[in-house]
């Protein structure tokens, strides 16, 4: 069971890109509390804020707006290089290119981390060493990038995001890259490291794999339009019955359905965009009355 004490906690945390009239809002005011122990799969389409909110919570970038705290300690506000050490402690993070450095072996790249942390260089490999065995990959050490498949890639990837000890793990599309078996590989892996305790948040466009998670969040234009933890969205009962029958089912044809249905949500409905805008005006003039306030 995890534990009730939120373990990562933004609130009000948006991202504007751009500058003027070319801006994008790609997270959009987004407030959410995950708790110790929690695996979480995020959901929604190309383009609705997934990875910003991801490198938001993996300290890879910063809120344009907002608070976030770690482990109840206010980070967002921490100077770089300080904030470059609370990540290395807390966050490993997995990316669906691998991002593997390709002249160094499977071993070297999975003691970078701890190279960073000043670790001596004998500590280091071992460390490396063990985080490897972890993912079944003793017998790799020595492979360049270039001598690996796709699937060991990852798993190489995950050492290097485990070498340090971290209690958080990010994947955004771990399997994106990845056919069905390595894919199984993979969130088995997860699903261990989940099981060991850790925080894993997963970013995921297969339906079928956030039945590893036991909180799905799924996203939409910059904001988290449905949470299975609080069962607030406005959609709730579609994507409800999706969860569930995604929960349930082994049939492949089944889940095909749901995925496709998932990927068209919401349906697109002339009084949901009127009520769109009044709220974007709404949370305008609630920025301004902010910005005011913080003026004074
Ligand atoms: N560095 C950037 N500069 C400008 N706009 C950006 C930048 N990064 C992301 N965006 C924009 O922010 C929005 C959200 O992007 P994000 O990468 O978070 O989407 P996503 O949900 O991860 O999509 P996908 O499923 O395709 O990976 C998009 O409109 C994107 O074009
Ligand atoms: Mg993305």
């Amino acid at each position: 069971m995890a534990e009730q004490r939120p373990i990562i906690s933004i609130e009000d945390v948006s991202k504007v890109y751009g500058f003027g009239d070319a801006t994008t809002v790609a997270l959009d005011e987004v407030s959410l509390d995950i708790n110790k122990g929690e695996f979480i799969a995020v959901m929604g389409p190309s383009g609705s804020g997934k990875t910003t909110l991801m490198n938001i919570i993996g300290m890879l970038d910063r809120p344009s707006h907002g608070i976030y705290k770690l482990n109840g300690r206010d980070v967002s506000r921490q100077k770089r290089n300080k904030q470059a050490k609370t990540r290395r402690d807390n966050i490993g993070y997995i990316f669906q290119s691998f991002n593997l450095l390709p002249r160094l072996t499977a071993l070297e790249n999975v003691a970078l981390p701890l190279a960073y942390k000043r670790v001596p260089q004998t500590r280091r490999l071992k460390a490396a060493a063990r985080a490897l065995d972890q993912v079944g990959l003793s017998d790799k050490e020595y492979n360049l990038p270039t001598q690996l498949s796709g699937g060991q890639l990852q798993r190489v990837a995950i050492a290097r995001a485990l070498v340090n000890g971290p209690s958080i793990i990010i994947a955004d599309e771990p399997t994106g890259n990845l056919d069905s078996t390595s894919a199984r590989v993979v969130m088995e892996l997860l699903s261990e490291i989940h099981k060991l305790g850790n925080t894993v948040l997963m970013v995921t466009h297969n339906p079928s794999l956030t039945r590893y998670a036991d909180r799905i969040l799924y996203m939409l234009d910059g904001s988290i339009v449905y949470d299975e933890a609080s069962a607030v969205g406005e959609m709730p009962t579609r994507v409800q019955r999706a969860v569930q029958a995604l929960r349930t089912s082994d049939d492949d044809e089944k889940l095909a359905s749901v995925s496709a249905m998932m990927e068209t949500m919401p349906e697109p409905k002339s009084s949901d965009d009127e009520d769109k805008g009044k709220k974007k005006k709404r949370r305008k003039s609630a920025r301004k009355k902010r910005g005011k306030k913080a003026k004074k």
